[in-house]
């Protein structure tokens, strides 16, 4: 168990390097089980999620290790095709050993996956999807069993996305780029992880093309080869650290990013009266005054507003001039932060799928160091926006459950201190 003392009030200054993408590299590591060699994933950073998609595939027989910052995975001895144990449970990213599995072994088994608890989190699209590619799906004890079907299946096999599901879009691509046939997807997700595990899996010598648009076609080959290969860097931690500088104040420059992929968050930043310059990688904000209201947000699939940076948004709007609001179109469970927010003194009214939120001139934490704050964390990205707005109070802030926070993040409080935050990490 992990918690962060924060102790807030403090512009941030100066610049960081941000990680590869968490929800581009889950897929792309389930990916590697497709190939039959070794592959090289550069600068992989050390979060939990990525540790326990890789306790998986070490079950199966595949060796991985980390060296220099790059993990190696080594795919030549796969001995398994049944996912056993309860660490497919702990994340949302072993549903994706599914498809790479079914993809070169043709069968698979897998329990439930899990993820943060901010909705049901169902997989009613992707078992839909893989029925349509010809794969027998029976559940069983909390477990999915698939097969491929061996009767003759056409040349050309469509399914119809009815919403933009990234995983599910994730799994018919992984299903689906060995074999003879090929498979067009329609109403794909269009985030740039999607487009990220396409052009993964083409260096491995997939062919695939629309990749990052809504309709994909995959033309199965015979097999894929190792690569090595660097992916996106991570654009919801980008938002964060960006949010983070307009709500304390201050100018930072963000290292290793792809504004185009920020474009929605830093039209909304510039709304509420941020300086954000950026080149080919990096990101430089400035934020000088109290942030003005932003007024409506409505979460939705790329090129929308990103449902992540939904509940850091949130604290950018507790402190700006006026009201705001945020609509959250993607999960039904995703304002758990909201309560916790009320404590440092933001004024919040929930309806529904709403949050209208009145903006204060500023949050406030215990000016008591042997009393602070105590605020709760229920999942990732509600872990990052209470330590940003324990950051932005005057005060000292215990943010609890922080282990949340490293699902997603190798070393936040690196991150902030190099910012010039007073935060410390307290394991227990
Ligand atoms: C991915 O989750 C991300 N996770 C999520 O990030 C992200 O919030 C989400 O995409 C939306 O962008 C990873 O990539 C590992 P979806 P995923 O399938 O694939 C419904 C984070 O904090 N749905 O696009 O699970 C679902 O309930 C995480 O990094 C079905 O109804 O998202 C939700 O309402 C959180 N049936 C909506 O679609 C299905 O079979 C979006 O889900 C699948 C999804």
């Amino acid at each position: 168990m992990s918690k962060l003392q924060i102790r807030g009030g403090a512009p941030l200054f100066g610049s960081i390097e941000v990680d590869s993408s968490k929800n581009a590299l889950l897929p792309i590591i389930a990916a590697t089980i497709l190939t039959n060699g070794v592959t090289t994933l550069k600068r992989v950073p050390r979060i939990s999620d990525i540790d326990n998609l890789l306790k998986i595939l070490i079950s199966l027989g595949i060796k991985a290790h980390f060296k220099n910052g790059d993990l190696i995975v080594d795919t030549r001895d796969i001995t398994y095709t049944e996912v056993t144990g309860d660490t497919a449970s702990k994340i949302r990213g072993s549903i994706f050993v599914l498809g790479a599995i079914l993809g070169r072994f043709g069968m698979a088994s897998i329990p439930y996956p899990g993820g943060c608890a901010i909705g049901s989190r169902p997989i009613d699209l992707h078992l839909q999807g893989l029925r349509d590619l010809g794969i027998t799906v029976r559940e069983k004890n909390e477990t999915i069993y698939c097969t491929r079907t061996t009767k003759p299946m056409p040349k050309t096999t469509d399914i119809y996305l009815d919403f933009p599901s990234v995983g599910a879009t994730e799994n018919f691509i992984l299903a689906s780029v060995i074999g003879k046939k090929r498979v067009r997807i329609f109403g794909a997700a269009r985030e740039p992880e999607v487009e990220d595990l396409c052009n993964f899996l083409i260096s491995c010598g997939a062919t695939i093309c629309g990749a990052g648009t809504s309709t994909v076609t995959i033309q199965g080959v015979r097999a894929l080869h190792g690569t090595t290969y660097t992916a996106i860097p991570d654009r919801i931690n980008t938002g964060s650290y960006l949010i983070a500088t307009a709500v304390c104040g201050g100018e930072v420059t963000l290292k290793n990013t792809n504004p185009t992929h920020n474009l929605n968050l830093i039209s909304k930043l510039r709304k509420a009266g941020c300086d954000i310059a950026t080149d080919a990688t990096t990101i430089t904000i400035k934020s000088t005054k109290r942030p003005r209201a932003i007024g409506t947000v409505q979460t939705a699939a790329f090129p929308g507003f990103p449902t992540d940076l939904q509940s850091q948004l949130s604290v950018l709007m507790s402190i700006g001039r006026g009201t705001s609001a945020i609509t959250e179109n993607l999960f039904e469970n995703r304002f758990q932060h909201i309560a916790e927010l009320q404590k440092l003194g933001g004024k919040y009214c929930i309806r529904g799928r709403t949050v209208t939120i009145t903006g204060v001139k500023e949050l406030c934490a215990s000016l008591d160091e042997a009393n602070p704050t105590n605020l709760t964390a229920s999942d990732l990205r509600g872990g990052v926006a209470l330590t940003i707005a324990a950051l932005a109070s005057q005060g000292t802030t215990i943010v609890h459950n922080a282990q949340y926070i490293y699902r997603g993040h190798a070393n936040i409080e690196r991150d902030l201190v190099a910012l010039g935050a007073n935060v410390i990490r307290l394991d227990f």
